[in-house]
């Protein structure tokens, strides 16, 4: 992939229309649920559209279809990024189409200034990766989750950030609705299917970027048992005995609960994930929790006590000293994704 030279609109049509191919595969690299790459693009010129591949949808998982949701907001923001970083300024229409719910988003380069807020993330957005390790014992501090919480809310979005008795509260819930999903019909053939893929699907979660040994503290939130793991587990320093996880989570949630809700938490979850990364931080998404209508209620009720609805939680915190670099993860080409014709 190209990277982005300095910015700067004014570019030919030739040279837009390349710029923003290469976003588009930049915007490829986003976060998705099981690594399911749930979308497809249209190019005409100056303009995307992003669609949902609702074949992608894992129906045990994601009965509500707010993972893939949350996914391909996520990859819009990741194009937002991109753009912005090659020096285009956008227009941005979600859900443009009533008849085709499918359509998620239509982006329009425009004359105007390009966002130098998101292009700054971009170096970000080709280093983040998802880090299921241990991470350091010390948290991040006060202020820098507020920040963090602040580019997530530049989305609509509320965010909340969670430490001490709530983080424990929702690690409780976590471990509940674990042990329910385990019981759901279809969940394991899902789980399996999208942990041992051929190659040549280049999607999925590969052993390689999960730990043989998922890190155990009373306070850190449980993370997806994925059945398989091949990733070196970070340093424990000697003669400490286990050491304790200082992660966080961030919560987002939205006023109401419908698709344009869950496009817009995924947004915010690429703002917050690329802020964490480009402030050195380490970051998991987790949307386990939140999968079971159960465990959601939960989670809203029990462990936040709000009138908002949780769209996803994202896991913060240091590398542990020691973290080697995680291995990239599989990515489809741009010729698979992209849809033609008027569709
Ligand atoms: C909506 C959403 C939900 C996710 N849920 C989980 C989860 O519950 N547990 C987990 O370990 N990873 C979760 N992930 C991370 C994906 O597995 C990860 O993004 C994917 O495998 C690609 O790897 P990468 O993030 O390193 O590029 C989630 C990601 C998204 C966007």
């Amino acid at each position: 992939m190209t990277a982005p030279g300095p910015g700067g609109t004014g570019g030919t049509g030739a040279s837009v229309r390349a710029m923003v191919a290469e976003s588009v595969e930049d915007a490829l690299r986003a976060p998705s649920v099981h690594n399911t790459q749930p979308w497809r693009w249209r190019l005409r010129g100056g303009t995307v559209e992003l669609h949902a591949d609702w074949t992608r949808h894992l129906t045990a998982t994601d009965p509500d279809r707010r993972d893939l949701l949350v996914s391909c907001g996520a990859a819009l923001h990741h194009l937002t990024v991109a753009l912005a970083a090659r020096g285009l300024a956008v227009d941005v229409t979600r859900l443009p189409d009533p008849e085709n719910p499918a359509h998620l988003a239509t982006v329009r380069v425009t004359d105007g200034r390009p966002d130098t807020g998101l292009g700054a993330l971009y170096p970000a957005l080709l280093r983040r990766h998802t880090d299921r390790r241990r991470f350091a014992e010390a948290s991040p501090t006060a202020d820098e989750l507020e920040a963090l919480a602040a580019r997530g809310r530049d989305s609509g979005v509320v965010v909340l950030v969670l430490t001490g008795a709530a983080l424990e509260r929702l690690a409780a819930v976590l471990v509940e609705s674990a042990r329910r999903q385990r019981d759901v019909p279809g969940y394991a053939a899902e789980l399996r299917h999208w942990t041992h893929r051929h190659p040549g699907s280049h999607d999925g979660v590969v052993p390689e970027s999960v730990p043989r040994h998922p890190p155990v503290s009373p306070a850190a939130a449980p993370l997806r048992d994925f059945g398989h793991g091949r990733l070196r587990p970070v340093p424990e320093p000697p003669g400490a005995g286990t050491t304790n996880d200082g992660s966080v989570a961030l919560v987002v949630l939205t006023a109401g609960d419908t698709p344009l809700d869950s496009l817009r938490a995924g947004e915010a979850a690429s703002a917050i994930l690329l802020a964490a990364t480009a402030a050195g931080m380490a970051t998991t998404p987790l949307s386990q929790g939140l999968e079971t209508a159960q465990s959601r209620r939960a989670v809203r009720f029990d462990v936040l006590g709000v009138p908002e609805n949780p769209q996803v939680v994202l896991r913060v915190g240091r590398p542990a000293p020691g973290s080697e670099p995680l291995p990239p993860t599989p990515r489809r080409p741009l010729r698979s994704v992209l849809l033609s014709g008027r569709g």
